[in-house]
This record gives structure tokens, C-alpha cells and sequence, in this order.
């Protein structure tokens, strides 16, 4: 009998905490998150500008601190390491952002930036570090000759493969991808989601894929999380959650900008337009975080935080009211046409 894998990543509780620029108050970016992520899997994030995923994606590589609440990686709290062992063990745990632009350094040549983590690494000689950063490059289909070359002198898509291969010279197991293709061309998009489909074939690796952009997301995960003011929605298999949600937020997420799903999965749901904008993260809704803009609100809602309930197998929902058939119903005026 083979023992279950265990996760690569593995959250519990996790809070973060910011102050305000003032100090005066608390900006609760992430409040109280669990879930774990398999070797090998893409685990797709999606919610509203403000949701805290870029503070969860940051933390998830070693980039913020936990203020409450733990992450381990591959079993291991890397809060417990050395300063030594913490620097070989963050190669593991890497991050390619938004703005392709903003992550590399203007001065530096391109093949001075991919070789940048090895150095930082600070194991290996120059000639073998050029070596892999070369070879990293031509892995995401950017010719040797580029590599004297500066970024201005680079185009947006360009530019992000510069910062994949920059991610994968360390060789690691994991990669958070941050918006990854929300600022490149519409055009480019697909070439680089098969890019990164394509990688983890080849090493193996393990994706947290962060997006507002449900296409994205149905095209490369196996699973989805839904996030709301720093707390988990929903949490299951990406054809569940994109044809059968639980959860009202991301039945009407999804009723605004459906999966592209087969066309069997696909249900015929009317539009649902949430009311006004997410609240401010510094003092959030009591009870359930959606409930100020739920159309099946109740008063239950506003005094007590729905649990984490299993409503299907591996399909977990945040609703006092949802069923294994799906979200609560909602009162017909809410519907637009
Ligand atoms: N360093 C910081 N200091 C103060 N507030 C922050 C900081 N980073 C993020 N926030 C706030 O935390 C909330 C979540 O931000 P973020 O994680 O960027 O969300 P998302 O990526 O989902 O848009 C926002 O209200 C943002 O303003
Ligand atoms: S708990 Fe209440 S407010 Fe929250 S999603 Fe369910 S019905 Fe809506
Ligand atoms: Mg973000």
C-alpha cells in the first residue's frame, strides 16, 4: 500500500495583517485561510480586485510573514530553518508577478537577471550559473541572442518569458503565478498559458494560478478557490465550481463571466449583478464577509460566520444556506434580465 502524497503546500488559519499608513487601524488583507495543495497540481485562485490574493500569493513563497496561522511547505514551517538552510529551501517556493516590466531590474542585461536567483543561491560557479540561464531561456523560447539584450529593448510577452525562465533556473517544485498574462496582449495569452502547461509537464511542477479572469483560470487548474475579503467562498474541483457552484458569490461570478466549459457542463443561468462595491478589508462585514451584497442574505448572516462545510465530495462551500444542489435561492427581483 502506497502512503497519500503529502502537500507541497499546506495552510492553516492563515491571517495577515497590515497596518495603515497612519498606524491607526488594521488592514486584515487575509483572515483565517485553510487549504492544502497536491505535487504536481494547479490550484487556481480567483476572486475581486482586493481579496488578498496577491498578500496569499506573496506569503505562500516565503515573501510575508504569517501574522496568525501557519504554511508549510512540503512539511516544513520554514519560520523553524536556519538562515543557511532558508536560503537553499526558498529556491523551492518561487513567484512570477503581474507587471513584466516592474520585475526586471532596466540596468541588468537579460541574462544577468535569470541568473540572478542562482547567484543569490550562491552554490554554483559563474560558468555553470550562465550555462543554466541560457539554458532556461531557450527552454521558454527566447534566443541566446537576446540574452546581452535590456529589457526596454524586449516586448511585454518577451519579457514575462524572461521571468518564467528566471523562476525555473533554481529548478523549483513550486511557482505562484500572479496575474501572469493580465498585462500581455490579448494575442499572447494563450502562447504563454501552453508555456506554462508545458513546464510543468516537464519538471513536474506545482501551480498556484492567482486570477480575475475566470478564463484563465478554467484553462489551466485542476482546482479553484474562491476568495472574498481575505477569506475563502468556495473551494473544489474546477468543472464543480465553474457548472455546479455552491456558493451565491461565485454562482454570480460565474453568471457574469462563465467558464468556458464543454457545452454539456454549461447551465443556462440568468445574470446576477452584485450590488455595490467589496468592502474595505480594515473593518469587514460581521458574520458572513459576502452578505452585505448577497441577494439570499438573512439575518443569521450578519451575527454568525458560516462554517467550512464538504457539501460534495472534495467541493467545500462557506453558506449557512447552500445545499449539495447549489447556493441558496435567491428572491426573483435580484435577478436582471
Ligand atoms: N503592504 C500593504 N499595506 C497595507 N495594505 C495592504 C498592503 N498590501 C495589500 N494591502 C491591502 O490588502 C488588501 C488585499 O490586497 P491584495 O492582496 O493586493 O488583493 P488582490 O491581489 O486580491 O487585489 C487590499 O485592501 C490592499 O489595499
Ligand atoms: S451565509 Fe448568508 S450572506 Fe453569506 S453567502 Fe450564505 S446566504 Fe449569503
Ligand atoms: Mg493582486
Amino acid at each position: 500500500m502506497t502512503a497519500a502524497a503529502q502537500p507541497l503546500l499546506q495552510v492553516r488559519d492563515l491571517c495577515i495583517r497590515f497596518p495603515t499608513q497612519d498606524g491607526a487601524a488594521t488592514v486584515k488583507a487575509v483572515d483565517g485561510i485553510s487549504f492544502d495543495v497536491m505535487p504536481g497540481e494547479t490550484f487556481g485562485v480567483i476572486g475581486e480586485s482586493g481579496s488578498g490574493k496577491t498578500t496569499l500569493g506573496r506569503a505562500l513563497v516565503g515573501l510575508l510573514p504569517p501574522t496568525e496561522g501557519s504554511i508549510l511547505h512540503d512539511g516544513v514551517d520554514p519560520r523553524s530553518l536556519g538562515a543557511g538552510a532558508l536560503r537553499i529551501h526558498r529556491r523551492d517556493y518561487q513567484i512570477v508577478f503581474q507587471d513584466p516590466h516592474a520585475a526586471l531590474n532596466p540596468r541588468q542585461t537579460v541574462l544577468t537577471s535569470v541568473c540572478e536567483p542562482l547567484e543569490i543561491a550562491g552554490d554554483l560557479p559563474r560558468a555553470e550559473r550562465a550555462r543554466r540561464g541560457l539554458e532556461a531561456l531557450s527552454r521558454v523560447g527566447i534566443a541566446p541572442e537576446y540574452a546581452q539584450r535590456y529589457p526596454h529593448m524586449l516586448s511585454g510577452g518577451q519579457k514575462q518569458r524572461i521571468n518564467i525562465a528566471r523562476a525555473l533556473t533554481v529548478r523549483p517544485k513550486l511557482i505562484v503565478c500572479d496575474e501572469v498574462v493580465a498585462a500581455l496582449d490579448v494575442s499572447i495569452r494563450g502562447d504563454v498559458l501552453n508555456l506554462f502547461a508545458s513546464l510543468q509537464r516537464e519538471f513536474g511542477l506545482t501551480y498556484v494560478f492567482i486570477t480575475h479572469d475566470l478564463s484563465v483560470v478554467a484553462h489551466v487548474s485542476d482546482r479553484i478557490a474562491v476568495t472574498y475579503l481575505g477569506r475563502l467562498m468556495e473551494l473544489g474541483p474546477t468543472l464543480a465550481v465553474g457548472a455546479q457552484p455552491l456558493h451565491p458569490y461565485t454562482e454570480a461570478l460565474m453568471s457574469a463571466d462563465p467558464l468556458p466549459l464543454p457545452s454539456h457542463l454549461r447551465s443556462q443561468r440568468r445574470r446576477i449583478v452584485l450590488q455595490g462595491e467589496i468592502p474595505s478589508p480594515i473593518d469587514p462585514p460581521s458574520g458572513c464577509r459576502f452578505r452585505t451584497r448577497c441577494p439570499s442574505a438573512q439575518p443569521r448572516c450578519s451575527t454568525e460566520a458560516p462554517a467550512w462545510r464538504e457539501l460534495r465530495p472534495a467541493h467545500w462551500v462557506a453558506c449557512h444556506f447552500s445545499t449539495r444542489d447549489g447556493p441558496p435561492a435567491r428572491p426573483p427581483q435580484q435577478d436582471a434580465a
